[in-house]
């Protein structure tokens, strides 16, 4: 079990480093409120970092990504759905901050690099672009991409480390435990395996004694229990709020924020011999990521630009980091607390968590050169109810793929085409308006962008992309009920009819691309490209857009051309084979080597 002895009362840096009093002076010339007993700086009130509401930004985060090897599917899919989010509130008008990036130090980092012959910076640089690179092949829109080997970064958290100094709530004390290299922390027995083995990551753990500086968080105990009873949606999924109230319940314990046997990490400041604890390092990077100077970054002015987060996207394994140990440490130096940590479930292959560790990774390279970046976005959106595990299986992908994006929207816009440029030289006869006067199928459409937003907003991904493939479905029934290419036979009334009946779906179609542009932005501006739009007005859309009435009579329809290819030979697939914890040919030797290296 591990313990903590010979713990001395106050850190002696405190008596060295800016007293009380400077800190008092700060907190009065930045308004916080400074409440001198238990906790000195807890800032209570969100007024004094942030813009007034109206023009707060909306800030997403993913978790800083180790560098320990390159990304897997598991990294890539809480970007991916950060991404759709962040598109989304776009698309609402808001002012979108999305910040994601890499975890450069550490341990892990600092073997990963030695095992393959690699300095730390090197082997940071190569992995961290490796990162950006895939970003980019996934259509990631993300505004901030902060690393923590960057100067600005090391000067928040320098800063940050004092303020909690100076706050006393930073202590010296030797500790005697067992440690998940993987994990990056210390690990009870109690929550070890055979071996004492780390249950995520079935590795042993070592034992390790050191003399560290620790963080006071059972001083926040109660304020973490009074934060969460007073804003229970700071957790979500609901049922994930449960597990962070139990470990609080059952005794915070205050935990070791610097290490005097790494060297590859942020100098503790005023002591040269330990580098900060990973984890207190690089939470700070959801805050120096909003700072635009690279050398000068300072704490408060950084956080004036953004602070706080609205949402932190996380895997459900580092909850306890997000919900306990972050927004402790924040209220030690007097910051406002983020307002929403969502921690969702895992993607795993044969019922075990995908990862680095485990080396039973899924490429997201091979499968966006396989099936492209919508299709990938689309299937771990849809396919997995966000907040819970999901498995992935080949079969599943290449079904739901072909029959959602390829038959139900593809399909549905590629024959209506087809039908429009046979019988009205692919021109619109009327305004969308007037083609749906009195016809209820337009109330249906609205009814289901309307759910599919609220979807969106209550981040139920899956629901929100099942809602608007309802949208496809409708549209489906709706054409095969009416089948305009026999009114168009009768030619007369029944003619004018059918090329009304085109631009009602064209306008449904139309109003999917949008609706589903968070999940499938290339397939969606393919979609208005097919409808006539430039790029310039596709770039202007926004959600109010998704009402109906944006194809106006007279507009001209591209030449009808498909614009998502059916996954056609499963065979031919199967035999490419998508590498699970394999590597790629295409890859540079050294990122392929990085891969072996993490899962062995
Ligand atoms: N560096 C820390 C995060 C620091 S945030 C200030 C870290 N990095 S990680 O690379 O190991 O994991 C990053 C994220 O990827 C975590 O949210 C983790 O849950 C997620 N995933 C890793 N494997 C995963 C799956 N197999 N499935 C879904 N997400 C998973 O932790």
């Amino acid at each position: 079990m591990a313990v903590r002895i010979n713990c001395s009362i106050q850190n002696t840096l405190c008596l060295l480093n800016p007293p009380l009093f400077s800190l008092r002076y700060r907190a009065s010339r930045l308004k916080l409120k400074p409440q001198l007993h238990r906790r000195a700086l807890f800032c209570t009130c969100a007024t004094t970092d942030g813009p007034p509401q109206s023009t707060e930004p909306y800030v997403v985060t993913t978790p800083l990504y180790y560098v320990n090897a390159p990304p897997h599917m598991g990294s890539a899919y809480t970007t991916i759905a950060a991404d759709a989010i962040a598109r989304f509130q776009r698309l609402l008008g808001k002012k979108v901050i999305f910040i994601t990036g890499t975890d450069e130090h550490g341990e892990k980092i600092a073997t990963a690099a030695m095992a393959l012959g690699s300095s730390p910076p090197d082997h940071c640089n190569l992995i961290s672009q490796s990162y950006k690179t895939l970003w980019k092949d996934l259509d990631i829109s993300y505004d901030k991409f902060i690393r923590t080997t960057d100067s600005k970064h090391e000067a928040i958290v320098k800063e940050f480390y004092s303020r909690v100094l100076a706050n006393g709530d930073i202590y010296r004390a030797d500790y005697d435990g067992l440690y998940c290299v993987n994990c990056e922390e210390y690990k009870d027995e109690k929550e070890l395996i055979d071996d004492n083995c780390c249950p995520v990551h079935l590795k042993p753990c070592v034992s390790r004694k050191e003399d560290n500086y620790f963080f006071a968080l059972s001083k926040y105990q109660k304020a973490l229990e009074e934060t969460l009873n007073k804003n229970p949606n700071f957790v979500q999924p609901s049922f994930r709020l449960n597990e962070v109230q139990s470990w609080i319940k059952s005794g915070l314990r205050d935990f070791s924020i610097s290490r005097a046997s790494v060297d590859w990490g942020i100098p503790v400041p005023d002591d040269k011999t330990q580098t900060i604890y990973v984890w207190f390092d690089a939470l700070l990077g959801y805050i120096s990521a909003l700072s635009d100077s690279q050398e000068q970054a300072d704490l408060q002015k950084t956080v004036s630009s953004g602070w706080p987060a609205s949402l932190h996207l996380i895997g459900k394994d580092i909850l306890r980091f997000h919900a306990v140990y972050w927004p402790a440490m924040l209220m030690s130096a007097g910051l406002s607390l983020p307002k929403m940590v969502f921690g969702h479930g895992f993607l795993t292959k044969d019922g075990m968590k995908m990862g680095k560790s485990l080396g039973n990774t899924l490429e997201p390279n091979d499968l966006v050169n396989k099936f492209g970046t919508d299709a990938v976005r689309y299937f771990f959106l849809r396919e997995v109810e966000f907040g819970n595990d999901g498995d992935y299986s080949e079969e599943r992908f290449i079904n739901i793929v072909n029959a959602h994006l390829a038959n139900t929207i593809g399909n549905l816009l590629n024959r209506t085409l087809g039908l429009l440029k046979k019988n009205c030289q692919s021109i619109l006869v009327v305004d969308s308006t007037t083609a749906a006067e009195g016809n209820a199928f337009k109330d249906d459409v609205e009814k289901l962008v309307d759910k599919a937003r609220i979807h969106y907003e209550n981040l139920s991904l899956s629901s929100a992309c099942e809602a608007v493939l309802e949208i496809g479905n409708v549209g489906n029934s709706y054409m095969d009920q009416r089948a305009p290419w026999s009114l168009f036979k009768q030619g007369g009334t029944a003619a004018e009819a059918a090329a009304k009946d085109l631009v009602i779906i064209l306008e449904t179609v139309r109003i999917i691309a949008i609706a589903l542009f968070p999940v499938t932005p290339s397939l969606s501006w393919r979609i208005y490209a097919q409808l006539g739009y430039s790029r310039d007005q596709f770039d202007a859309t926004t959600w109010s857009d998704t009402k109906w009435g944006g194809l106006k009579g007279g507009q001209v329809m591209a030449q009808p051309k498909p614009v998502f290819a059916r996954i056609e030979n499963q065979t031919e697939v199967e035999d490419k084979g998508v590498a699970i914890g394999k590597t790629v040919k295409s890859k540079g030797k050294k990122l392929k080597q990085a891969q072996e290296v993490a899962g062995a």
